[in-house]
């Protein structure tokens, strides 16, 4: 069932717009994924793929990031119809929270109910070399904004050990991860606003607080995408050392080079995990 429009506030004519290019199986997608970074090319995977600029798309923000061309793109993976989110919106662009987390309510009008994001992170811990795949078990959010933009607290994860992330379906990909040879490990992702990267003394008050990574995305999507009751898997790509764990310099070419060399696992990782879904 899809959440009420009035929750979703989408622009009207966006999902009937969709609806006019989509059609058969992808007009109501399983799952959902968020292209992070460097990992655009991963919706080469997709069969029978339809592309929609999300320029096209009534409502939909515009974004200016490099490495981030805005599309969504619909198909099948592995017999499931899918869309993936390419070129993700930040609040560092100017974006607010609800302008940046258009995308995940766009999918949850379409009845997604289980969503996968991926983006690029700084590795703090150190075992969080650059090209270490993290799956992300809980968040810290500091960029101190309000999600979603509503005026009462939203529900809080049930159960002691819960968090917005997906503990039984982490497990198993982790699982799957390990079978296919890819090498994992998981960790807790600290949301900042950027656009710079962080001091050498941010980061050391970031470990002490018990960050992993680091990077400037990916909260808003999940805090929005659990309030309409989606499933969420959350996987970094550790692009780089975090300020002060390694070399002086960072930019955002470095970011999407490293983010490429781990696209490869990343796609078999995908693949994978979609294949099998139904037991999770
Ligand atoms: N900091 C913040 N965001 C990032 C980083 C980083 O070091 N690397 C990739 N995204």
């Amino acid at each position: 069932m899809e959440p009420a429009a009035e929750h979703l506030n989408l622009h009207e004519d966006a999902l009937p717009f969709i609806r006019s290019i989509i059609t058969g199986p992808p007009q109501r997608p399983a799952l959902g994924l968020v292209l992070g970074s460097g990992l655009s090319q991963l919706a080469e995977i997709m069969d029978d793929a339809v592309t929609i600029a999300t320029s096209d798309i009534p409502g939909y923000p515009e974004s200016t990031v490099e490495g981030h061309e805005g599309c969504l793109i619909f198909g099948m993976l592995e017999g499931m119809p899918v869309v993936f989110v390419q070129g993700r919106l930040h609040v560092y662009e100017g974006h607010s929270v609800e302008e940046s987390t258009y995308p995940i309510r766009l999918l949850a009008g379409m009845g997604v109910q289980r969503l996968i994001v991926t983006n690029a992170a700084g590795g703090i811990h150190p075992d969080c070399v650059p090209g270490t795949l993290m799956w992300i078990t809980d968040h810290i959010a500091f960029a101190f904004r309000r999600i979603p933009a509503g005026k009462s607290p939203s529900p809080r994860p049930s159960g002691a050990d819960q968090t917005p992330y997906d503990a039984a379906w982490t497990e198993s990909a982790k699982d799957l991860a390990d079978s296919l040879g890819v090498a994992t490990r998981s960790g807790t992702y600290l949301w900042t606003l950027g656009p710079s990267y962080e001091t050498k003394a941010e980061i050391r008050m970031f470990a002490k607080m018990g960050a992993d990574a680091v990077g400037m995305s990916t909260v808003p999507e999940v805090v929005v995408a659990r309030t309409f009751g989606m499933r969420v898997l959350g996987l970094s790509t550790i692009t780089n050392f975090a300020a002060g764990l390694g070399q002086e310099t960072l930019d955002h070419q470095e970011v999407l080079q490293v983010g490429r060399q781990v696209r490869d696992d990343l796609q078999r990782l995908i693949v994978s995990i979609v294949r099998d879904i139904s037991n999770v």
